[in-house]
């Protein structure tokens, strides 16, 4: 692997519950993310897939372990990370252009409707730049969400669970689109899913976390040439390799 982009050495988070009890979210997690490296993390419910996403994404600063972007300790968010959560979390009464622009208005007017309208580009809706969300699909407004991730140009893409609230077709369309795009910027990207055939279709590994508390059960490499093919026998084959062997069903 090329050298890590993101390199999380033993990292632990312990939540409080209301009643002051401690929940082991995740124990001694390491994994390294390489330059245009996809991982997709995988798991079950609350096995604290969300949670290592956070804190790679400086969101959650109360963990311990080391969380190292770039070759520096994560202090916050910056501007090196996008973020695309599961629901698209437009303002849904600024336009598409106005909610792709939300982070950049330390820039001047110019350069800023230059980077509006590139982004805008990638993700295939110039068209739509004055449209409110109200008026997109659940799929159209996760590629605004996208482009707003990526707004600043980071290097690093963070998706938690991103087309979890889509439906099954427009699902299969938006991850060749972050395919193509992840290649097109050579963006590293960390995919938060529940779905096993979304984790074989983008990613060059998959770290399987185990619930309870969260630790690494496996990390497994997807050596398939992209764009990957549902069907083939190596997809459909490494898909019951990752049920049976961790999900404890076909
Ligand atoms: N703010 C919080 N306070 C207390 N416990 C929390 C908090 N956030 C998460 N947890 C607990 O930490 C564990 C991991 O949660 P997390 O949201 O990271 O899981 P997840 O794998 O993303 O789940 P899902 O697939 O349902 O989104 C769960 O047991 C959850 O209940
Ligand atoms: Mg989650």
């Amino acid at each position: 692997m090329a050298t890590a982009c993101i390199s999380a050495r033993s990292i632990s988070k312990t939540y409080q519950t209301r009643e002051g009890l401690p929940v082991n979210a995740l124990v001694d997690v390491s994994i390294d993310i390489g330059e245009a490296e996809v991982l997709a993390i995988l798991g079950a419910s609350g096995c604290g897939k969300s949670t290592l996403l956070r804190i790679m994404a400086g969101l959650d600063l109360g963990f311990s372990g080391d969380m190292i972007v770039k070759g520096g300790a994560v202090k916050g968010p910056g501007l090196d990370r996008g973020f695309v959560f599961q629901d698209h979390r437009l303002v849904p009464w600024m336009t598409v252009g106005e909610n792709v622009g939300l982070g950049l208005h330390r820039m001047e007017k110019a350069q800023r409707a230059d980077a509006i309208e590139k982004k805008l580009e990638l993700v295939g809706l110039t068209r739509f730049r004055d449209a409110y969300p109200a008026q997109l699909s659940g799929g159209m407004a996760q590629r605004v969400a996208i482009a707003r991730a990526l707004a600043h140009g980071p290097d690093v893409l963070l998706l938690d669970e991103p087309f979890g609230a889509l439906d099954a077709l427009t699902r299969v369309t938006m991850q060749a689109e972050v395919l193509r795009i992840q290649q097109q910027e050579k963006l590293s990207c960390v995919l938060v899913t529940h779905d096993i055939e979304e984790a074989i279709y983008l990613a060059d590994r998959i770290l399987v976390l185990s619930s309870s508390p969260g630790t690494v059960k496996a990390v497994i490499d997807v050596d398939m040439p992209k764009p990957r093919h549902r069907a083939s026998v190596e997809f459909t084959e490494l898909r019951e390799h990752i049920y049976t062997t961790h999900f404890g069903t076909h």
